[in-house]
């Protein structure tokens, strides 16, 4: 039998390269930061990991601003440590995917800058999408900024250029050939240096129509973007899904094309989508067998600790994705949402991290996930997300997840930095360092490690799911796959059941198998490995 692409049932540790670790003292961090520290990512136990983007970059957003999507940007390094740190990861037997971020481009890029220099009507505004506005003063549309605020932003000649995120951060008009031949290039660049795929930012905004139109509701597209606003996940769904410039039909003829470059290396490369969609059934098409391998499930970002409803998204993603013969993916965490402890809790978080690395497909681990760190409490004033400035401050943003790594020490910045952070890391961590959490078999850490390691000796390939118990009133849910059976327990009782199997691993330490009975604590979660 011929074994299963990497990527199939990997596991995949994002890195943000800004938090990660910082070499050269200037508070961010930097690619010879993560090379240095690779090694306690392959001591994890995991496959892969991917790189939000380290590019040229004004850093507006992160570096989800781009200038230069060939370059790296020098508070991250230059291409020579890049070329050092894939060499690093490929001697660690670890795959790279990097981001890349074809919705727009950073105002900074020069073809942005082009465009404003030029005429309206200009080929160099048409890889933009500039327009006159509706009268003198009013933009094109109604259409609004994901960060707040309008999507559209007017030039000195009188036209409105279109921005879905930040203003610095102009929107590409993929009718454009141009356009398409850049984004293939960058491509090719990118796996001719090496890296094993991509993962691609806001793959389902590529393709706009009705551009010059109002969409019909502003007001409730704002709410639906913005986590704090009690929605149910269905109305937010609905909300995001009825706008003109996401999930068009357009995108996939893209990512037909990007295939192809793919398919033409003789090594397995991979690309997941950033693709927020609704209904869910639509997720399937990124990941036709001629499009794109995997699309990201982001049901378990926002899902409450409840057996009922981590049921329906389990069972629903794994159908769907068999659907396409897709493999699922799954993630708690990432650097857009709040850490999944600050979400559903300690213990809970340990529970759901346990109970989703059986699961079939795909896991994604987000920096500092596997250390049990929560969102750290920022003063305003430290804040960066442009979100923040965007909303005056109604959003708080996604600074309080992005916080850099404890590595080692008592006192912050804990070997993070010999400089001042980027945002400052709380005193409170210093229990949750890696050095401090290394050996301490109760910590997060090395739950993370023995997880990884289990996951990798039982499971690796095997598509045998069943679910051994659905929800009912006891909150308990299990699966059986290879030969592990694992359980969830949401509830605040223990729960107790007959088990002929053998203790493997449990999110808590009063979790127990005696006598043939299996007590899983409140709110945690147990392997059993069935004889
Ligand atoms: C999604 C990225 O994950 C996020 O960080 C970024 O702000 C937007 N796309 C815009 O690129």
């Amino acid at each position: 039998m011929s074994k299963s692409p990497w990527w199939r049932n990997a596991v995949i540790y994002q890195i943000y390269p800004r938090s990660f670790s910082d070499s050269n003292g200037d508070g961010e961090g930097d690619l010879t930061g993560i090379t240095n520290h690779l090694n306690h990512v392959s001591d994890l136990g995991v496959d892969a990991i991917w790189l939000s983007p380290f590019y040229t970059s004004p850093n507006r957003d992160g570096g989800y601003d781009v200038a230069d999507p060939r370059d790296v940007d020098p508070r991250h390094g230059n291409l020579e440590d890049a070329k050092i740190l894939f060499a690093k990861a490929r001697a660690l037997d670890l795959k790279v995917l990097v981001d890349i971020v074809p919705n727009h481009f950073s105002s900074e890029h020069v073809w942005f800058k082009a465009a404003l220099q030029a005429q309206p009507g200009s080929p160099e505004r048409a890889r933009f999408h500039f327009y006159p506005g509706k009268t003198p003063t009013t933009p094109p549309n109604n259409w609004i900024s994901l960060f707040g605020g309008p999507a559209w932003t007017q030039v000195s000649d009188g036209q409105w250029y279109l921005h879905l995120f930040d203003s610095s951060q102009p929107d590409l008009n993929w009718q454009n050939e141009d356009v398409r031949a850049d984004f293939e290039k960058t491509l090719r660049f990118w796996l001719d240096l090496g890296v094993d795929g991509f993962r691609i930012d806001v793959a389902h905004g590529l393709a706009k129509e009705n551009i010059l139109e109002d969409h019909y509701d502003p007001q409730g597209l704002s709410n639906a973007l913005r986590l704090d606003v009690e929605m149910s996940a269905e109305a937010r769904g609905k909300l995001l899904a009825t706008v003109p410039f996401f999930d068009r039909d357009g995108v996939h003829e893209i990512y037909r094309q990007w295939r192809k470059i793919f398919d033409s290396y003789d090594r397995e490369i991979m690309a997941v989508a950033e693709a927020w969609v609704h209904p869910p059934e639509r997720a399937t098409r990124y990941v036709r067998p001629d499009e794109l391998q995997q699309v990201f499930n982001f049901d378990l970002l926002v899902a409450p600790f409840n057996d009922q409803i981590l049921y329906q998204c389990i069972d629903r993603t794994l159908k769907l994705m068999g659907t396409v013969g897709a493999s699922p993916t799954w993630a708690l965490s990432n650097h857009d949402t709040p850490r999944v402890v600050s979400r559903v809790g300690e213990n809970e978080s340990r529970a759901l991290a346990l109970f989703t690395f059986g699961l079939p497909g795909s896991s994604y681990i987000f920096q500092g996930q596997e250390l049990g760190l929560p969102d750290a409490e920022l003063e305003d004033c430290d804040r960066q997300d442009p979100a923040f400035f965007r909303t005056h401050g109604v959003q708080k943003g996604r600074d309080g997840a992005r916080v850099p790594l404890p590595w080692s020490g008592e006192a912050a910045p804990f070997g993070f930095s010999s400089g001042k952070p980027w945002l400052p890391i709380p005193q409170g961590w210093s229990s949750l360092t890696v050095e401090k959490e290394s050996g301490d078999l109760s910590s997060s850490l090395e739950m993370y490690r023995k997880i990884l390691a289990l996951r990798k000796e039982n499971l690796l390939d095997s598509a045998d799911f069943t679910w051994s118990r659905r929800p009912d009133e006891s909150g308990v849910i299990s699966y059986r796959r290879g030969n592990v059976e694992v359980f969830l327990n949401t509830s605040t009782q223990e729960f107790q059941v007959q088990s002929s199997g053998h203790f493997a691993i449990a999110s808590d330490p009063r979790s127990k198998l005696e006598l043939n009975i299996l007590s899983i604590a409140p709110s945690s979660s147990a392997w059993i490995a069935l004889s």
